[in-house]
């Protein structure tokens, strides 16, 4: 499943589609099925590449009990995901300030919503910002699409008020047909 997904989006790249399509292509995987063994880290989750070029990157994310993402953007890119297996907690933040002092960040809780396997989640933009957290019982398991792949994103400290650059990490690259 994952293959064809791969295949497909690179004939026809991501930022070259309607979202509403991407959505329909990550919840066919989840439709179809999944059941590959991932990495995995107590109380953290992993990041799984499943393939890269530089129009577009695919990620598996293992989420363990235990598991919260930091308070994040996506470097302006867009980024979708669909939740394969388990639920996951995802808290928005609004960025208030006016972005002109450098390192300094005023982001505020705004809501919070559960997704269970299935439910997609969609982000663009500069300040789309939000924490992701392993809900319920047992391993969850999420799978990412950045466009263009995400290189450089910033990290927010909501208590201190501070934001530092960060960059994107994989904990395995499975062998992909490039
Ligand atoms: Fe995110």
């Amino acid at each position: 499943v994952l293959e064809t997904l791969v295949a497909d989006l690179r004939r026809s790249p991501p930022r070259e589609r309607e979202e509403l399509e991407i959505g329909r292509m990550l919840r066919g995987v989840y439709e179809a099925g999944f059941d590959r063994k991932l990495m995995e880290r107590p109380g953290c989750y992993t990041r799984t590449c499943v393939y890269n070029d530089e129009r577009f990157e695919l990620l598996l994310l293992n989420w363990h009990p235990g598991a919260l993402s930091s308070v994040h953007d996506h470097g302006g890119q867009h980024c979708w995901f669909v939740v394969l297996a388990g639920n996951l907690r995802v808290d928005d933040f609004t960025r208030i300030d006016a972005g002109d002092v450098a390192g300094h960040a005023l982001v505020e809780a705004r809501d919070s919503r559960t997704l269970l396997p299935g439910d997609l989640d969609l982000r663009s933009g500069d300040f789309d910002i939000h924490r992701v957290a392993h809900a319920g019982e047992g391993c969850a398991v999420t799978l990412h699409v950045y466009a263009q792949p995400l290189h450089t994103f910033n990290v927010y400290d909501h208590h201190a008020h501070t934001y530092k650059s960060a960059t994107g990490s994989y904990d395995e690259v499975l062998g992909s047909p490039r």
